[in-house]
C-alpha cells in the first residue's frame, strides 16, 4: 500500500561535526511562519560525502547547509552550481529540486548585504577586505560582485596575492601599512583575528575615524575588540552576526521561497553569542 508523503518538510546541515547552532536559528524561523519543517544537523565524514548526498535525494530533504572541508569538496558532486558559487570555487548552501541538487554560497551575498545595509550600494566603493583564507574569499567575491574597487591585504602577503590573481582590478596592498593607515573608508576584517580567546589584529591607535565603516566577520563574540574600538573612535561598524543573519536569511528565503523573519533569527544570534 502506497503510503501518503510526509507532511514535514526537512533541512538540513552537512559538517564533520554536528552543529546546533544554525538549526536552532533556522528552526526558530521556521516555528515563527508556522511551517511544518524541521531542520536537522548531520554529521558526515568526507568520505561519506557522494552517498550522504543520495541519501538526502532519495530522503527529499530540502536543502542543506555545508561547512569545510565540504564547501569545496561536494563541488563535483552537486548537478548545478550557482554563478557567483561557481565564480567562487565555494559553496555553503545546496537546495535540492526534486532530485537535482543546485549549489550556492550564501556567505558572500551575506557579506554583501550586511555591507550594503550600512553604506548602500557597493558599485564603484572602495572596500579593503583583510585576510585570505576561506571566509575571506567569500567576502571578497562578493564585494567584487557587487562592483567595488577592491584592495586586499594579509598577514601571509602570497595568499591575498593569489587571491587578487582571480579578481579582475583586484589590488594587494601591504599589510602592516593597512593596518597603520587603511587605504579605504570602508574596512572588512575577515580574518579569524578576535574570535573568543585569540587577540585581534593590531591596528593602529588612529586607524580609524567619522569616515570608516568597519566590519568585522567575527560574530564570537558580536562586539569585538576591533568594532569597539571603531566605535570609540566614530566610526559606523558592522558585527559579525550580521553577515551570519543575512547569509542565514538567504538560506531560509532559497529552501522555503519565503521572506526570512529576521527578527526571530537576529535574536537566536543575539543569544548565542551571549552565551
Ligand atoms: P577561515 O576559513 O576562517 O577564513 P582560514 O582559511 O584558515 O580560516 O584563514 C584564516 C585567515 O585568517 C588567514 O587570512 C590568516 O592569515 P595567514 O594567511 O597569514 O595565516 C588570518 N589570520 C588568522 N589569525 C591571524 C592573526 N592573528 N593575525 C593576522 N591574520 C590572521
Amino acid at each position: 500500500m502506497a503510503s501518503s508523503p510526509s507532511p514535514i518538510t526537512t533541512c538540513g546541515s552537512l559538517s564533520l561535526h554536528p552543529v546546533t547552532f544554525g538549526r536552532r536559528m533556522h528552526q526558530a524561523a521556521y516555528d515563527a511562519l508556522g511551517l511544518p519543517w524541521l531542520y536537522v544537523p548531520f554529521a558526515c565524514e568526507s568520505v561519506g560525502l557522494k552517498a550522504a548526498l543520495e541519501g538526502m535525494r532519495a530522503l527529499s530533504i530540502r536543502g542543506f547547509g555545508v561547512s569545510m572541508p565540504f564547501k569545496i569538496e561536494i563541488l563535483p558532486l552537486l548537478d548545478e552550481l550557482a554563478p557567483l558559487a561557481r565564480t567562487i570555487g565555494a559553496v555553503n548552501t545546496v537546495v535540492n529540486d526534486g532530485g537535482r541538487l543546485c549549489g550556492h554560497n550564501t556567505d558572500a551575498e551575506g557579506a554583501v548585504q550586511a555591507l550594503e545595509e550600512e553604506v548602500g550600494s557597493l558599485r564603484d566603493a572602495r572596500v579593503l577586505v583583510i585576510g585570505a583564507g576561506g571566509a575571506a574569499r567569500a567576502v571578497a567575491f562578493g564585494v567584487h560582485a557587487a562592483g567595488a574597487k577592491l584592495l586586499l591585504c594579509n598577514r601571509t602577503r602570497d595568499k591575498a596575492e593569489a587571491l587578487a590573481a582571480e579578481l579582475k582590478g583586484a589590488e594587494v596592498v601591504a599589510y602592516e601599512e593597512a593596518l597603520r593607515k587603511p587605504p579605504a573608508d570602508i574596512i572588512v576584517q575577515a580574518t579569524s583575528a578576535g574570535m573568543a580567546g585569540a587577540a585581534s589584529l593590531p591596528f593602529d591607535e588612529a586607524a580609524f575615524s567619522e569616515r570608516n565603516v568597519v566590519m568585522d566577520i567575527v560574530y564570537k563574540p558580536l562586539h569585538t575588540e576591533l568594532i569597539q574600538r571603531a566605535k570609540a573612535a566614530g566610526a559606523k561598524t558592522i558585527h559579525g552576526g550580521r553577515m551570519l543573519l543575512f547569509q542565514a536569511a538567504r538560506q531560509f528565503e532559497l529552501y522555503t521561497g519565503k521572506t526570512a523573519p529576521l527578527g526571530v533569527m537576529d535574536e537566536v544570534i543575539r543569544e548565542a553569542a551571549a552565551g
